[in-house]
């Protein structure tokens, strides 16, 4: 892949999907700034990718946060190529009348508000950059909802419609500025991270739930998550923006009888 020498960041770099990110983008000879909250995550992200990698603390819920932080790696960097919007969280399974305010702003204020905060700052490098992308990190459930988990659905619905409009207002060149690619991808459930062995196994009934929302059967692995987030950051997608691509096993082709 032709990512040596370009710059990618990686919010939620620490985790399940973004880690796989972040180590496929340095094993191709690219720099990743991996964007977290946790330094001990960050750290051990950071030391698991190699010299390619450098952890800077940020909150994406917080709009000063991830200003202060674009600010600087501009400075210090001098631009990115390519930007990854992966951190999220979901909210406990309950009804609409059992979720908390403080849970609902929660999941929407990482999922949704986090992914206009950093495009906010991420487009102004971007243009200056020929064949620079975005890849937003929905999920299946943003695609075709999910009961007991409307916070989550809803933000994530959001993204694909954030997605979809700003990929329209940077489609072309505009006055010696470049285009930009703005696509999603869309997960079905996938190993690690939120769905670590220790989770599965505490959740029997959870588990096997999930594992039968896929025509497949099957979680999905990081790396089958990857393959697709690749692809769209390559000038292999040239002709793709404002898509949500769905890695999920089939889990939104149709009902499963
Ligand atoms: N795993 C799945 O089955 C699945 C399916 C569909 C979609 N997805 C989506 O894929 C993405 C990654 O999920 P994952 O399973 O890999 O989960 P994960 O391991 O829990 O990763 C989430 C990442 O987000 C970061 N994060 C959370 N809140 C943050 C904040 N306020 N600011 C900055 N970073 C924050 C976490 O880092 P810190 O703890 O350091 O903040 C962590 O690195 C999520 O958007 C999720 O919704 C996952």
């Amino acid at each position: 892949m032709a990512f040596n020498g370009k710059i990618l960041t990686i919010t939620g770099g620490s985790g399940g999907i973004g880690t796989a990110v972040a180590k496929r983008f340095t094993d191709a000879g690219g720099t990743v700034l991996l964007l977290g909250r946790s330094e001990e995550k960050g750290r051990a992200t950071e030391k698991a990718c190699g010299p390619g990698a450098t952890f800077i603390r940020c909150d994406v819920s917080n709009a000063d946060d991830v200003a202060n932080v674009f600010e600087m790696i501009d400075a210090e960097y001098g631009g990115i190529d390519f930007a990854v919007n992966n951190a999220g969280v979901t909210t406990p399974y309950v009804s609409l009348d059992k979720v908390e305010v403080s849970d609902w702003r929660k999941v929407l204020s990482i999922n949704l508000d986090g992914v206009f905060y950093a495009m906010k700052h991420q487009l102004p490098m971007l243009i200056r950059r020929q064949g620079s992308a975005i890849v937003n990190v929905s999920s299946c459930a943003g695609v075709v909802p999910i009961p007991m988990q409307a916070a989550y659905v809803a933000s994530k619905s959001a993204v694909n419609a954030l997605t979809r409009a700003t990929a329209l207002e940077y489609a072309t060149e505009s006055g010696g500025l470049f285009p930009v690619r703005i696509n999603a991808v869309a997960p079905g459930p996938t190993l690690g991270g939120m769905n670590t062995p220790e989770r599965l196994a505490a959740h029997p009934q959870n588990t096997e739930r999930k594992r039968n929302s896929t025509a497949m059967r099957r979680f999905g692995t990081p790396d089958e998550i990857v393959n697709v987030i690749e692809w769209l950051l390559s000038d292999k997608s040239s002709f793709v923006t404002g898509q949500v691509i769905s890695p999920d096993g089939g889990y939104n082709a149709g009902k499963i009888l």
